[in-house]
């Protein structure tokens, strides 16, 4: 039996702008039906990478392959027409817009024919409506609110569940639980639950390990824009994770000096 090819793969792929060097040779297997947390500290290069990886920057050398073939994007677009969405922390959608409409943007279902066409509000209400609702989130349940007066949480599961429907096999989630409370936070790691068990790859970025431990399958740490650590479920304990997304060595490093400090300061710590 043969395994079957990882849906987005890079291979040794290196990133410069100009003379200034953000990913150095990173090699990722992204596989559908699993989620691949991408951690690292401020600066690391997760977005240079999510962005190498949907089209917005070509990589400067290396390789990015789809369904085990070497693919070239010709920008965001491309990517996202051979199924790679990337939804941002605020869920990109348009606070004055209803629900139904911020949907179906760019994609508007019709009624009528020919130059007759006009948007179908009620049908537009309906798919969306049932869309989000099949996500599990049941208290959207009026497509003509507007998405400005959801919550982060209902924003985020919005805009996955548009993406899901419009036939996205690898979804990217730039940090979505970052400006989020605990139980808006959950809402929507059970929505990447949700789309792993419809079998979409899902790259999750974030910077809370407990966040990547609930719901990750393989673990991947950018350091200064190097793969410091790749290693999946159950390989590494939380503190372990921690660490190394604080640079392991820096980390220790300061731990020491405050030991010492405080040591030669009789126990007062430094004033801030
Ligand atoms: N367009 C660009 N031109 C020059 N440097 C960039 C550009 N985009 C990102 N960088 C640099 O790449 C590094 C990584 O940035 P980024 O990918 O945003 O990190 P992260 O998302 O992990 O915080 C930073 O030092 C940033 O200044
Ligand atoms: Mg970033």
């Amino acid at each position: 039996m043969t395994e079957e090819a990882p849906v987005l793969e890079l291979r040794q792929v290196d990133k410069s702008f100009g003379p200034i060097d953000v990913l150095h040779e990173i090699s990722l297997t992204v596989r559908a039906g699993e989620v691949l947390c991408l951690l690292g500290d401020n600066g690391a290069g997760k977005s240079t990478l999510i962005k190498t990886l949907a089209g917005v920057h070509p990589p400067t050398r290396g390789e990015i392959l789809m369904d085990g073939r070497p693919v070239h994007f010709s920008g965001p677009k491309d990517a996202g027409d051979r199924g790679i969405a990337t939804v941002h922390q605020f869920g990109g959608t348009f606070p004055l817009m209803s629900i139904g409409r911020s949907f179906f943007v760019g994609v508007e279902p019709t009624k009528g024919w020919g130059p007759f066409k006009v948007f179908d509000r009620k049908k537009a209400n309906e798919i969306a409506v049932q869309a989000v609702q099949s996500f599990g989130i049941t208290r959207i349940d009026d497509g003509d609110r507007l998405v400005g007066g959801l919550s982060g949480g209902e924003r985020q599961s919005l805009a996955i569940a548009r993406a899901v429907h419009f036939g996205a096999r690898v979804l990217i989630l730039d940090e979505p639980t970052a400006a989020l409370g605990v139980k808006q936070a959950s809402h929507v790691l059970r929505i990447v639950l949700e789309a792993k068990r419809r079998g979409l790859a899902v790259i999750f970025i974030t910077h809370q390990v407990m966040h990547a431990m609930a719901v990750g399958d393989h673990f991947a740490v950018l350091i200064r824009g190097a793969l410091a650590a790749n290693f999946r479920k159950g390989e590494k304990t939380r503190e372990e994770i921690t660490d190394l997304m604080a640079g392991g060595e820096a980390m220790a490093g300061l731990e020491a000096s405050l030991e010492t400090y405080m040591q030669s300061h009789e126990g007062h710590p430094p004033s801030a």
